[in-house]
């Protein structure tokens, strides 16, 4: 696999995750082919820019495109001969039936077959139900085009994306070949080394941390450590939404709950926020996709199902809360701010405030909405009665109802003065449990959180 210095990678697929990834290994002194399909991606990287937003990206992309070590091209003939490591980083999104849909993991898999230089890894980045890799292997065995397979799934999040890869919590790669799972485990170690000046570049501040953890591991295991992942994240948010209501029901104060029972080192705070559920390109189908693989292993899932329901509940159960305090939603005009399915990231698949503002529209009430990096993707999503803002406070002015749906600083930082100034009415419902009632309530609003201000029974 050579010397370290001139190892060239590709990385297939152009995304949130094959971005980062090439970004932070062509400022590693790599060379980085990222390939995708898409043309008007590539060309926006080309001019040395990212097409969504993450803090740090577009530095990282910029330096390397000026250094010409990061090489965005949608030709596989151009970009994996020449390669040693080859991550494949392509979607993998769920079909209409929940389970994942595979044919991009398959078709980039099959495009790179037949160019492969010997001793190439083929590195499997992208999140795949158990058992895939060996599906993989298997095809390429009966073609007889020979290939060592690694998966390695990823674990950033959105938002912390270049800090994540960085400070990693743990490298899994999972192989029969255990000298390949150690070469991908050489990229990583020669990235710690990388890391500071990384950060630097990218504007991020360095974490302090004592060092991620290398896991060798089977493949199956590996593909199975990421799914369980991200099913119990989903999972811990489902349960404090859980508790959420009964705390709503009963006077409880749900912040106070999590704070006291996450303080139990066995059980975090972390994933234990209760509000408008979890959205996104991951945890939804993440789950969905769990639940259908494990059925074809005959393996039923109902703790994931519960899971689902209970996330899907939760933008219509605040729309209710609302309804009840306001009398009715037809006629209201009541603001949405957050459309992202996170702050720190411009991504609104599976956005729970939009979930929540189309439900709002659909109740009769004139919704206008606002994001400050989500405005241009959410669109596509929202019903085409709700009207989209140029600010916050452009979106709050005459309404008698606000809901803060994601926790974006800007929002945080809102003057509640001047909000309940520029609203009609005064209803302040706080999806992200993320201000404190006191403050709002001085200011002459009510208060509507997620299992926060509920009446005693
Ligand atoms: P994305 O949709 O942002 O990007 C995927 C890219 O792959 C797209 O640009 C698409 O055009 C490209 N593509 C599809 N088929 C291709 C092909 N055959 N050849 C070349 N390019 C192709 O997806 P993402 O959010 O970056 O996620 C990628 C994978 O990583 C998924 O499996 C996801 O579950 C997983 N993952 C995502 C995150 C995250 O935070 N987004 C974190 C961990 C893991
Ligand atoms: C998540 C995981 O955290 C990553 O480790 C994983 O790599 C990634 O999915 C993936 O596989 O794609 P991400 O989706 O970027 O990352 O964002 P998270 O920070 O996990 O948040 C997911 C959703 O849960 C958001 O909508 C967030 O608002 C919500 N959330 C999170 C809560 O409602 N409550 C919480 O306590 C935490």
């Amino acid at each position: 696999m050579g010397d370290s210095k001139q190892e060239v990678i590709s990385v297939i697929g152009a995304g949130y995750v094959g971005l980062t990834t090439a970004a932070i290994f062509a400022n590693c002194r790599y060379k980085v082919y990222l390939i995708d399909i898409n043309k008007d991606r590539i060309n926006k990287i080309k001019t040395g820019k990212s097409w969504f937003f993450e803090p740090g990206i577009d530095q990282l992309v910029e330096a390397a495109i000026d250094q010409k070590n990061l090489i965005p091209t949608t030709s596989y003939d151009t970009a994996i001969p020449d390669s040693d490591f080859i991550f494949s980083c392509v979607s993998t999104p769920e079909n209409p039936d929940g389970s994942p849909n595979l044919s991009y993991a398959v078709n980039s898999f099959e495009s790179c077959l037949p160019l492969l230089k010997e001793k190439a890894v083929f590195i499997q980045k992208s999140t795949v139900p158990v058992g895939t890799g060996a599906q993989l292997e298997a095809l390429a065995a009966k073609r007889r085009l020979p290939v060592t397979y690694v998966s390695s799934p990823e674990f950033l999040r959105e938002g912390s994306a270049i800090t994540d890869t960085l400070w990693f919590d743990r490298i899994v790669c999972g192989s029969d070949n255990t000298e390949a799972a150690e070469a991908v485990i050489g990229l990583y170690r020669q990235l710690e080394q990388c890391r500071g000046h990384i950060a630097t570049l990218a504007e991020l501040k360095p974490k302090q941390s004592n060092g991620g953890n290398y896991i060798i591991t089977t493949r199956n295991s590996a593909e199975l450590i990421k799914v369980t992942s991200n099913a119990f994240l989903a999972l811990k948010i489902s349960f404090a939404n859980n508790i959420a209501k009964l705390a709503d029901a009963t006077g409880a104060d749900i912040n106070e709950v999590m704070d006291a029972v996450g303080a139990d080192h066995r059980i975090g705070r972390a994933f234990l926020s209760a509000g408008r559920g979890y959205g996104g390109g991951c945890f939804p189908k993440d789950v969905s996709g769990l639940i259908a693989s494990a059925a074809e292993y005959d393996v039923d899932m109902p703790i994931l199902a519960a899971a689902t329901d209970i996330n899907e509940s939760m933008p219509g159960y605040i729309a209710n809360k609302a309804q009840e305090r306001l009398g009715t939603l037809t006629g209201k005009n009541v603001a949405v701010l957050g459309l992202s399915f996170k702050a720190g990231t411009s991504d609104a698949r599976q956005s729970p405030g939009v979930k929540l503002a189309n439900i709002l529209a659909r109740s009769g009430a004139a919704v206008s909405v606002y994001d400050p990096h989500a405005n241009g993707e959410a669109k596509a999503e929202l019903r085409n009665d709700i009207s989209i803002s140029h600010s916050a406070m452009e979106a709050i002015a005459g309404t008698d109802a606000i809901f803060i749906a994601t926790n974006w600083q800007d929002f945080l930082e809102l003057d509640i003065t001047q909000t309940r100034r520029a609203m009609s009415g005064t209803l302040f419902v706080d999806c992200m449990n993320a201000f404190d009632i006191s403050d709002v309530e001085r200011c002459g609003l009510q208060y509507i959180g997620v299992g926060r201000n509920g009446v005693v029974a």
